[in-house]
């Protein structure tokens, strides 16, 4: 008989924990989940993943019809944007998916216990003033907005905001700046630019999506201009005053040079995120964090302190809502006494702008580095379904080993490159090579026969170009 209350406790009820629970209690281990939200899901579901997917693609609708792609496909309109109700439906998305989490949890028979959680020892923890002890904890506390320092961030007067109170913004800014051409950057800047605001994307870097394979990074910022985003790339932003309802910043070239400043009507801050571990009492177990506040962990998700485990944004690898899920499925077969796995090689990224951009595996560049490589590039202007589709931007490219033909990258840059690069995580999970993918019978007329004919110009015999 154990003496613990629970066989698992999960801190935190984002896709990490929230799967490390579910997944727990489905393998008979008794399990309870710490949240501190009034609802389950996390960033992802409650500030992030979905509701920024809500406000992309009703903007994508309403773009589409004002920008003339519709009216190219012979349908006339004259789109009036109704910015009350594209709230309310994203409001919707997120409250019926929140609630579908409270439903599993209680069809799973995992207890919620609301409130913050904080370490008394390493198997006692304190919520909302209940102790509840446990034989194994699972840290799965997320991530949370990095502050730039200068530019102070406030939600409630939707001036100088963060990504959660760009998702509410209650009318379009006439001039809006972003901070950080990363994925939230992009991705909540083309809502609002599609919606009519004039859009500047400020970023310290010479390029935009650090991360990125570099041909789609330089084609990324191509069509975002094109789009009508202004980007000040190896630009830095050195202050912030606010008067009113208006902002301006001081901004420097990156390199050091002469200041220029810069209005605008709303400013969002999107400069990347931070692990949350303030608050959970790290030092009563004696758990230290690394130099970029991530908990460190082995391959079990074990962390340096006995029956303490850790998932998700709070540890090393990308902050990704299915990296996270992921890891909370392998921590809860770890911990069940099963072998948990995780392929951290093979993590597809996407960012969900129009064209979507998505990649896997290394960049040309990392891949370069690792030894010989052939790649390969196909455009969508060649691919017949994005062409009659109105969807001429973008292009596939496949990065294989010059020796063994083994895919070691994949990137796109198309309408629906986040459903194509499923594909490619797929075929490089089962270790495929470049010929693999070309002799695999591709759907016709589909975005994805993109992929097939990347990989077939790696052995030199593209079809269509
Ligand atoms: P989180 O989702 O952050 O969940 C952690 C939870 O723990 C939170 O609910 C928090 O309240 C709770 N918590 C923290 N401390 C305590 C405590 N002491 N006690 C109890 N509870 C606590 N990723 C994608 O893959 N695709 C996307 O499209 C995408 N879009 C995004 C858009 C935006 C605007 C943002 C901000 C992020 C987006 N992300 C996306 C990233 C994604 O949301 C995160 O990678 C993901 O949510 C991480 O999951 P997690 O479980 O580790 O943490
Ligand atoms: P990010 O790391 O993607 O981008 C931040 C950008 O800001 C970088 O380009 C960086 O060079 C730049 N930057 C940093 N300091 C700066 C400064 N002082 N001035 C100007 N630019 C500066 O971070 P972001 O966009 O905030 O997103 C955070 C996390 O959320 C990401 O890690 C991402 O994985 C996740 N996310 C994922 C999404 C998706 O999967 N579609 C969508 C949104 C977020």
């Amino acid at each position: 008989m154990s003496n613990f209350d629970y066989d698992v406790l999960v801190i935190g009820a984002g896709p990490g924990g929230y799967v490390a629970a579910i997944r727990a209690a489905q393998l008979g281990l008794k399990t309870a989940c710490a949240e501190g939200r009034e609802t389950l899901g996390g960033t992802c579901l409650n500030v992030g993943c979905i509701p920024s997917k809500a406000m992309l693609h009703a903007s994508e609708y309403f773009d589409a019809a004002a920008n003339g792609a519709m009216a190219e496909m012979g349908i006339d309109v004259t789109p009036k944007l109704n910015l009350d109700k594209m709230h309310a439906q994203r409001i919707d998305a997120v409250g019926g998916l929140t609630k579908g989490i409270e439903f599993l949890f209680k069809k799973n028979k995992v207890d919620w216990k609301k409130g913050y959680a904080t370490f008394i020892d390493a198997h006692t923890v304190e919520v909302g003033g209940e102790k509840i002890t446990a034989k194994e904890v699972v840290i799965a506390t997320g991530s949370s907005v990095t502050p730039l320092p200068g530019v102070e961030v406030d939600n409630s007067k939707f001036v100088v905001v963060d990504s959660t109170g760009a998702l509410e913004l209650p009318k379009v800014p006439k001039k809006m700046v972003v901070i950080g051409g990363g994925v939230i950057g992009l991705e909540l800047g083309s809502v609002w630019r599609r919606l009519g605001a004039e859009v500047t994307v400020v970023e310290f870097l010479d390029q935009l999506l650090p991360g990125m394979d570099m041909d789609i990074r330089k084609e990324a910022a191509k069509i975002f201009k094109k789009q009508g985003m202004e980007l000040k790339l190896s630009t830095k932003v050195t202050g912030c005053t606010v008067k009113g309802k208006k902002a301006t910043l001081t901004l420097e070239p990156a390199a050091g040079g002469a200041a220029e400043t810069l209005e605008a009507d709303c400013v969002l801050v999107a400069i990347g995120r931070k692990p949350n571990t303030d608050g959970l009492g790290l030092d009563k177990i004696g758990l230290e964090v690394n130099q970029r506040g991530q908990i460190e962990i082995d391959h079990e998700f074990r962390t340096a302190v006995d029956g303490v485990r850790a998932v998700g944004d709070c540890v090393p690898g990308p902050m990704l809502a299915h990296k996270a899920e992921d890891e909370g499925i392998a921590v809860a077969e770890w911990i069940a006494g099963q072998t948990g796995i995780v392929n951290h090689d093979v993590i597809p990224g996407v960012v969900y702008t129009w064209p979507e951009i998505a990649g896997v595996g290394l960049t040309e560049e990392a891949a370069k580095e690792r030894g010989d490589i052939k790649t390969s590039k196909f455009p969508m202007m060649a691919n017949s379904r994005a062409k009659t589709n109105h969807e001429p931007d973008g292009f596939v490219k496949v990065i294989a080993d010059a020796e063994t033909d083994r895919v070691l990258g994949v990137w796109c840059i198309a309408s629906v490159a986040g459903t194509m690069i499923a594909q490619a995580a797929q075929a490089m999970e089962f270790g495929a090579t470049s010929e693999d993918i070309a002799y695999t019978c591709h759907a016709h007329p589909t975005h994805s026969e993109a992929i097939k004919e990347a990989a077939m110009g790696v052995l030199g015999k593209p079809i269509h170009m």
